[in-house]
């Protein structure tokens, strides 16, 4: 059902990878909400050509960026709002990518070459999206600009490893670059904090199923799943959360305030 929340509002999304992505079943739910999209992925990930589908669906042209890149990303901005006629709304950041977890080496052994790779993907490049856009003036008046995080910004998850530290750096940019913007033209910027949720960065995790099942016997609401988290990021997209800003949003059925659930205690029993 539509609520034309997102009604003449028009946005990048960046990182829908495949129908599991969080930012593709996002896309799909901001233009069923009335958006207008631009969809942005590395090269690398536009190679697979999965994203042509959603681009049909979402009616969206597709404009490769890498995140990391200023150059894309200067390209990016200048030729979505050539295509909008017009500056941009909303901006999904749904970017993650950890090379010592892919490389198998744990936290206390990181190859630090690879430690700031992980942290430029995952955390700097929302700076970095940021910045370009401030300095195009490229979002209107109470935009609204989500990045995708984790509660292994504030407890430990052992196996999340050198992305519990990109996660702490992504939500501290969200909030100090929340207070530049909000100042020049009403920018809104939060990060919110999903539920794990089975995806190819997700599931890239050591023990994610561990993770998943740990976490859904933990939350009183269970486990939000992606199409949920499309439903929450389009209201904090749309004029009905205008004054919500420089926050972490927890998205994750009760997880992070719950010390233990009787579930749990009776498994330990
Ligand atoms: N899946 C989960 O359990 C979970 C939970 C909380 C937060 N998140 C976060 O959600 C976000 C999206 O991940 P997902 O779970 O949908 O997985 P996904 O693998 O579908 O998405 C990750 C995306 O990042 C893109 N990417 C990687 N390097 C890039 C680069 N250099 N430039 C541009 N794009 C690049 C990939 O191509 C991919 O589209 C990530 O930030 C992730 O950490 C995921």
């Amino acid at each position: 059902m539509s609520y034309n929340l997102l009604k003449g509002k028009k946005g990048i999304i960046f990182g829908a990878l495949n129908d599991q992505s969080l930012a593709w079943k996002t896309a799909l739910k901001c233009y069923e909400e009335g958006a207008e999209l631009v969809l942005s992925n590395a090269p690398i990930a536009l190679r697979m050509g999965e994203i042509n589908k959603l681009a049909e669906a979402t009616n969206a042209p597709v404009i490769g960026a890498d995140v990391t890149n200023m150059e894309d990303l200067n390209n990016l901005f200048d030729k979505t709002m050539e295509h909008f006629g017009g500056k941009i709304d909303f901006i999904l950041h749904s970017v993650g990518m950890s090379v010592n977890i892919r490389k198998g080496n744990p936290y206390t052994a990181l190859n630090h070459e690879f430690e700031m790779k992980t942290l430029d993907i995952s955390a700097v490049s929302f700076h970095k999206v940021l910045q370009v856009a401030f300095e195009k003036d490229a979002l209107n008046e109470w935009a609204s600009v989500v990045a995708l995080t984790y509660i292994a910004a504030q407890k430990v998850f052992p196996d999340y490893n050198e992305m519990a530290d990109a996660k702490s750096l992504l939500e501290s940019i969200a909030r100090s670059f929340g207070y530049h913007y909000g100042i020049k033209n009403k920018v809104r910027v939060n990060t919110i904090s999903q539920s794990p949720t089975r995806t190819t960065a997700g599931s890239g995790v050591k023990g994610f199923d561990g993770f998943m099942n740990f976490a859904e016997a933990m939350s009183p609401l269970g486990n939000a799943t992606a199409d949920a988290f499309a439903d929450y990021c389009v209201t904090i997209f749309s004029d009905l959360t205008k004054y919500v800003t420089m926050q972490n949003l927890f998205h994750d059925g009760g997880y992070s305030s719950t010390g233990v659930t009787q579930q749990v205690v009776d498994k330990m029993a």
